[in-house]
């Protein structure tokens, strides 16, 4: 099974990080054999799977069941688990929840989307030697807040802002950043600045790694988002659009400029 150190090694070494969501065992397993080093299980399932407008709806209890399918199909990739919404509001929710995706399915580490002063929460998981990600940029579960799903860090001020959130994260033992529409510019210097593994999605080409939603990249979502592209469109079969995918992210022609 890939872990952190497995991918913190390829940063080191230059080597790009394909990484897939999916939430079932029989695709889990499919983007494992085509080379995917991470599958997210992510919060995305609440519209995919779900037929929900928004991931808010999602629980914990949807993320560890899907994590659990997704565990049964995959031998070689890390599971990261996503902390849906509300779930890691505060330390004692962060801690509690994540304990529980980690005891009861096979993902390793959760991914939280975090804002400004929610470093302790971060420490707090380190601290217990739980692994985590932070998903910075544009964090959907804030829509209903935010009401757009817009590109972040697009003036000086935010970019310096996340910049700061990034490296707060950083000093609190943050094991991976997940950017999210975040300005290539932006995102290139997180990747360079800080030892942490981090992936884009639709944030450029010069991350470490690279993300998109299964869904996205079979051509099954109404309304793809830009930075998506359909490998399925030109590939015969899901193992072979999937495989397509990884080999575009780590030769770096996905995303292009
Ligand atoms: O929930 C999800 O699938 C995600 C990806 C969009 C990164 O957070």
């Amino acid at each position: 099974m890939k872990t952190l150190a497995n991918l913190n090694q390829m940063k080191q070494a230059g080597q790009k990080i394909a990484c897939l969501t999916a939430y079932d065992a029989s695709f889990a397993q499919l983007a494992d054999q085509a080379g995917v080093e991470l599958i997210l299980v992510g919060d995305s399932l609440g519209v995919v799977v779900q037929g929900h407008n928004t991931t808010v709806p999602v629980t914990v209890e949807d993320v560890a069941y899907h994590c659990r399918c997704v565990g049964r199909g995959v031998r070689d990739a890390m599971i990261m688990a996503d902390m849906p919404f509300m779930s890691c509001c505060s330390v004692e929710h962060a801690v509690k929840h994540a304990t529980y995706l980690l005891q009861t399915t096979a993902a390793t580490i959760v991914k939280c989307e975090l804002m400004w002063g929610q470093a302790s929460i971060v420490r707090a998981l380190s601290d217990n030697g739980i692994a985590s990600c932070a998903h910075l940029g544009l964090q959907p579960q804030r829509v209903n807040k935010f009401g757009t799903y817009a590109a972040q860090a697009k003036h000086a001020g935010s970019a310096t802002d996340l910049i700061e959130e990034a490296a707060s994260l950083v000093a609190a033992g943050v094991d991976m950043l997940l950017l999210e529409c975040v300005t290539a510019e932006v995102a290139a210097r997180i990747s360079e600045q800080f030892p942490t593994v981090v992936i884009g999605i639709g944030s450029g080409n010069r991350c470490d790694g690279q993300i998109l939603v299964m869904h996205d990249i079979l051509g099954l979502t109404h309304k793809p988002p830009i930075f998506s592209h359909n490998f399925l469109a030109s590939a015969d079969s899901v193992a072979a659009a999937f495989a397509a995918y990884v080999r575009a992210v780590k030769d770096g022609r996905f995303p292009d400029d």
